[in-house]
C-alpha cells in the first residue's frame, strides 16, 4: 500500500487542482500497488490538526479547469512554525505525528516561497516531501516558471487592455496596480502585453520626475492618455535607500492605501491631469487556469508522480530550459527569484520605449 498525503499552502492560484489531478492520475496509472491519497484541509493547518479526507477518483474528476483548490488553503507563516499555537501545540511535532499516524510514504506540498521553507524543514525532520511550484508571483527560486503565473498575466493584461478605452476617452492617466509581492514578473509581463507606457517594478526603484516627464512628453505629442503598470511592491529611489526597518516604519504611517495612490497624487499635482487607480487585486488569482497553466501544472504533477513512484524525495519539481527538473528543497527554501534589471526582457522593453522610471 502506498499512502500519499497532499496539501495546498499559502495564497491560492489557478491550476492547483490541475496539478493535484496530475499527481493522482500519474500514480494511479503507473503502479499496480494499491494507493491511498489523503487530502489535508487548509494547508499545513490540516497536517498540524489532523484534518484530512481520503481522496478518491471522483474527487479528481472534472477539476482540470476549476480555479482555487479542492483542499482549501491558508497561510501558516514560517516564522511562527516553531512557536506553539494558542493551545500550546508544537506545530512541527504535530505535523510529524499526523504523518506517522497515517503511515504516509510521502507528502506532496503545492506552495510558494514561505511554504517551501516549511517543506524543507519537514524534509530535514525526516519526512518524505515532494513539492510543486505554485504562485502567481513567479518568484520561486530554482524554476523558470510557476503555475498560476500565466493565468494571472492574462487577467492583469485584460485589465490593462480594458483601461485603454476609458483612459483614451477621458484623456486620463491610469495606474493599474498589479500583484507580485516583492518581485516584478507579473507587472512586467502584463505591462508589456497590455502596452503600458510606464512599468514600475520593485527591482528598478523609480524616480517620480522621470515618470512625470514621460507623461508630459506624451501630452505634447498629442497622446491624450498614459497607462502605468505599477507593481504592488514598487519603490521610489529615496525609499530604496532606507533600511528595511525604516521603510516598514514609513509604510506603517502611510496615509495611502498602496504605493499607486502616492504615485497618482504626485502625478496629478505635477501635471494637472486626472489620474485614476485601478486595482484588479485578487481577481488575478481567481477563475479558470489558462491552457498554458493547465498543461504546465499537469506536467509538473506527472513528474511529481514519477518521483513518488521512484521514491525520490526531498525535491521541488521545477522547470528549467524547457525541461522538468528536480531541485533539492534545501536549495529552494528561503530564496527569491527576482528580475535582473539588466535582463534581456528589460532591455527589449526599454527599446520599445517603455519607461521604468529609472
Ligand atoms: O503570493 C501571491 C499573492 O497574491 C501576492 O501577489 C500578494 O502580495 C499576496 O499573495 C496577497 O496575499 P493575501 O491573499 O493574503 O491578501
Amino acid at each position: 500500500m502506498l499512502r500519499i498525503g497532499m496539501l495546498t499552502s499559502g495564497g491560492d492560484c489557478q491550476a492547483l487542482n490541475a496539478a493535484m489531478r496530475g499527481v493522482f492520475k500519474t500514480v494511479e496509472n503507473n503502479t499496480n500497488e494499491p494507493v491511498e491519497f489523503y487530502g489535508f484541509e487548509d494547508g499545513y493547518k490540516g497536517l498540524i490538526y489532523s484534518k484530512f479526507r481520503i481522496l478518491k477518483d471522483e474527487d479528481f474528476t472534472n477539476i482540470l479547469t476549476i480555479g482555487g483548490t479542492i483542499l482549501g488553503t491558508s497561510r501558516v507563516p514560517f516564522k511562527t512554525i516553531r512557536e506553539p499555537d494558542e493551545d500550546g501545540v508544537d506545530k512541527v511535532a504535530a505535523m510529524k505525528q499526523t504523518y506517522y499516524k497515517l503511515q504516509l510514504d510521502c507528502l506532496v506540498m503545492l506552495g510558494g516561497n514561505g511554504s517551501h521553507k516549511t517543506a524543507n524543514l519537514l524534509a530535514e525532520e525526516g519526512l518524505n516531501v515532494i513539492t510543486l511550484p505554485k504562485t502567481i508571483d513567479n518568484d520561486l527560486w530554482g524554476t523558470d516558471m510557476t503555475f498560476g503565473f500565466q493565468s494571472a498575466v492574462d487577467i492583469a493584461t485584460r485589465c490593462i487592455d480594458e483601461i485603454h478605452t476609458t483612459a483614451s476617452s477621458h484623456g486620463r492617466v491610469f495606474i493599474v496596480e498589479v500583484m507580485g509581492h516583492k518581485v516584478g514578473w507579473l507587472p512586467l509581463n502584463a505591462g508589456i502585453a497590455g502596452g503600458a507606457d510606464i512599468i514600475l517594478i520593485p527591482e528598478i526603484p523609480y524616480d517620480i520626475k522621470k515618470i512625470i516627464d514621460v507623461i508630459e512628453e506624451r501630452d505634447k505629442a498629442g497622446k491624450r492618455f498614459s497607462i502605468i503598470a505599477v507593481a504592488e511592491g514598487a519603490i521610489s529611489k529615496e525609499d530604496a535607500k532606507l533600511s528595511k526597518k525604516e521603510y516598514k516604519k514609513k509604510l506603517a504611517k502611510h496615509e495611502y492605501p498602496s504605493v499607486s495612490y502616492e504615485i497618482a497624487e504626485k502625478i496629478q499635482e505635477a501635471t494637472g491631469k486626472e489620474v485614476r487607480v485601478t486595482v484588479p487585486g485578487h481577481t488575478q488569482r481567481g477563475g479558470m487556469p489558462c491552457p498554458y497553466d493547465r498543461v504546465f501544472a499537469s506536467r509538473l504533477g506527472a513528474e511529481a508522480g514519477r518521483l513518488i513512484l521512484k521514491k525520490e524525495y526531498g525535491f521541488m519539481v521545477g522547470y528549467k530550459n524547457r525541461e522538468m527538473v528536480k531541485v533539492p528543497l534545501s536549495e529552494v527554501a528561503g530564496k527569491l527569484k527576482t528580475i535582473d534589471p539588466k535582463a534581456g526582457i528589460i532591455k527589449q522593453a526599454k527599446m520599445l520605449g517603455i519607461c521604468f522610471g529609472d
